[in-house]
């Protein structure tokens, strides 16, 4: 195989098809590469197999960046009922699920039959299994060697993802390409990532692994805070959820997060004003305010008997308690990595790409696009949103 084509694409997941389909579309000669054996495997497995595809109330205001600005342009451009109107069009159904949340009625499937039925209206050809061992530039074009050839274009671009889930192909090709033409990296680690704590700290709490509530999470500072108020699960190495997913974009090392286990309502309060002829026990009066596990815990773990009575108990340690848990103020040791992150944070610098077309500014002709740029979002259709505009900001400039 050796060919020449206008748009070289490595990388056939969400961003990958939506750029080839829509460069395909305005007459571009696209090639599509990729590594794996199945098309979008992500989008296979996202949303349960239901691919929660957008989000549609999705602004820039969603998304993680050093650069926050710099996602607007392409998420104006390209907006959620802007993926709706296709996704119509190709009669799949949907629903909104939670929070703006949009889901195929059916199957993920849907989403990729459709953009592959795009590339293909756009005559998109695609090779898969191809392994790209060096990319180069000869004569102002980019050459793309694999081991079944070599294929050279005018424009290259990079649609590889992030490194979430290397056990589905993830890898972290982009950003070495990335540093091949000189541009910055922002660090990246793993988001959208269940929590970890020290095994010694978190003994007591272990026991109360796949006990779900309902709380406020809060973490970092001035423009690195983030807050959410959802569901936080308890696991037996620490806490996921989609609270904590949510919080875990926002969270740096060594820093702690806060948890309101009673959002919206104050436990000291409450406590105090239900002493007055109470003939419950402590016990009794938290397992109406919280789930039994966590009302025996919490007192267990402050050595407070769970039969003592509501009304003999003093205000001090009553507030001490009530104190302890608005809000629960603890440190992480870590994430649970790639390997159960649902995204990368970090990537590809933005200050290196231009927001209109995501072409690399010190590089003509080579682009990046999707996750494998420095723009996470909120859990919640949000990432699929970015990986459709920025591929169709750049399908639409090349
Ligand atoms: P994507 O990962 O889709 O595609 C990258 C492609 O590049 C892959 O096909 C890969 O094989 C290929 N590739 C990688 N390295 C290569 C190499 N060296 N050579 C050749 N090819 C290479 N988001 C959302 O909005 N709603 C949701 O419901 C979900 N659900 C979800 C569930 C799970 C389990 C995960 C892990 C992630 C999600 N996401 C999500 C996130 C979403 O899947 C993700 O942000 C997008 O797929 C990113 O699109 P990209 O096209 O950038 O990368």
């Amino acid at each position: 195989m050796s060919d020449h084509f206008d748009v070289v694409i490595i990388g056939a997941g969400a961003a990958g098809l939506m750029c080839a389909a829509v460069a395909g579309q305005r007459g571009q000669r696209v090639v599509l590469l990729d590594h794996a054996s199945r098309l979008a495997e992500k989008i296979r497995i996202s949303g349960g197999g239901r691919c929660n595809f957008t989000n549609s109330g999705a602004t820039w205001q969603q998304f993680l960046s050093a650069n926050p600005a710099f996602c607007r342009s392409a998420l104006s451009a390209y907006t959620p009922e802007d993926f709706l109107a296709l996704v119509r069009s190709h009669g799949i159904a949907w629903h909104e699920k939670h929070k703006g949340q949009l889901f195929c009625d059916d199957s993920s499937e849907q989403i990729i039959d459709m953009l592959v039925a795009e590339c293909e209206k756009g005559g998109v050809k695609r090779r898969m299994q191809v392994t790209v061992s060096a990319i180069g530039q000869e004569n102002g074009r980019f050459t793309v060697q694999t081991q079944a050839g070599k294929v050279s274009a005018d424009n290259l671009v990079i649609a590889t993802g992030g490194m979430a889930i290397p056990q589905l192909g993830a890898t972290d090709f982009g950003l070495k390409t990335a540093r091949q033409f000189g541009l910055k990296i922002i660090e990246p680690r793993p988001a959208l990532v269940p929590l970890t704590f020290d095994p010694q700290s978190w003994r007591p709490f272990a026991e109360l692994s796949g006990l779900a509530v309902p709380v406020r999470l809060e973490t970092g500072e001035g423009k690195r805070r983030g807050v959410f108020d959802e569901d936080l699960l308890f696991t037996h190495r620490g806490l996921s959820g989609p609270g904590i997913l949510q919080i875990s974009s926002y969270w740096e090392p060594d820093t702690p997060i806060r948890i309101d286990l009673l959002p919206g309502r104050r436990l000291a309060q409450e406590l105090v004003q239900r002493k007055k002829g109470s003939r419950q026990s402590l016990g009794h009066v938290l397992s109406e305010i919280w789930p039994r596990r966590l009302a025996e815990n919490w007192l267990h773990d402050r050595g407070m008997p769970a039969a003592q009575r509501l009304a003999d108990t003093a205000d001090k340690p009553l507030m001490q308690l009530a104190d302890s848990a608005q809000p629960w103020t603890l440190t992480p040791s870590g994430t649970v990595g790639y390997k159960k992150a649902e995204v990368m944070r970090g990537g590809v610098d933005t200050r290196e790409l231009d927001q209109k077309s995501m072409q690399a500014r010190k590089v003509p002709g080579l682009y990046f696009i999707g996750e494998v740029v420095d723009v996470t979002g909120w859990l919640g259709g949000y990432n699929f949103q970015w990986a459709w505009a920025s591929a169709v900001a750049c399908g639409r400039a090349l």
